[in-house]
């Protein structure tokens, strides 16, 4: 298998490339509009070719290469049956416990909803570990906000608490974001260390949540039109670029 993590310095995203070496394919989740000049790249160097992008959901603060990359490159392109879309390259839907495999690698589908109401995490097993790619719903020692696109921080603690945290201790957390520095983490680190995790009660949790008192995305009113768009950013008003 090939893992590889790449930065967008700008909105702070983590775009992960998964390729089957057996398969010689490759599938990416979450990707930036703007670094698809990147992953084009990085995936004929690895003799890749890409079958599959997706997003963990429509995102705020950046816009997303979905539909650049299925003009470029024919793959499939994939987002939450839950999203609220109006792409003429219609994305195929995803819903809870599905399948995605790459060649021999299978991704299982976890609909983890509470950042965004379609927020979807994906779980790989291989055979000597296992990784979580957690979308903005679980950070290292953070987790994503709830105050926007139909967030809930009651929906969120279940999330957590009833389906991720219950993941083996030794699974690998590769977040969506980071403002930190940090790269990778594991189900376990995040039990002991992260501050938003120490409020088992969950009043105590939604009451934390609700009173973060974020700063709104830089991008949120460009990117979330142009994302339900699949990216398309024409006949998007720059209101707030
Ligand atoms: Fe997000």
């Amino acid at each position: 298998m090939i893992l590889r993590q790449l930065f967008d310095f700008e909105s702070y995203t983590y775009t992960y490339l998964v390729g089957s070496t057996k398969s010689n394919t490759a599938l990416l989740i979450d990707p930036v509009k703007g670094n698809t000049g990147q992953y084009i790249g990085l995936l004929a160097e690895l003799g890749l070719e890409l079958k599959i992008a997706l997003d963990t959901h429509v995102h705020a603060d950046h816009i997303t290469a979905l539909g650049k990359l299925k003009e470029l490159t024919s793959c499939t392109t994939m987002i939450a049956k839950e999203s609220q879309l109006n792409c003429d390259s219609a994305p195929q839907r995803i819903s809870d416990k599905q399948v995605i495999a790459i060649g021999e690698l299978e991704l299982n589908a976890i609909y983890t909803p509470g950042h965004t109401d379609d927020s979807y995490s994906f779980h790989l097993q291989t055979d000597c570990k296992n990784y979580l790619f957690s979308g903005d719903t679980l950070l290292i020692r953070a987790t994503g906000r709830t105050d926007f696109q139909n967030g809930s921080a009651d929906r969120l603690y279940d999330s957590l608490f009833s389906k991720l945290l219950l993941l083996d201790k030794e699974t690998i957390v590769l977040p969506g974001h980071d403002y930190k520095g940090w790269t990778r983490s594991t189900i376990g680190e995040e039990i002991a260390h992260n501050p938003r995790l120490q409020k088992a009660d969950k009043t105590d949790f939604i009451t934390m949540m609700d009173n973060l008192d974020l700063p709104k995305p830089k991008h949120i009113d460009t990117a979330v039109p142009a994302n339900q768009q699949c990216g398309k950013t024409h006949n998007i008003q720059a209101t707030n670029l």
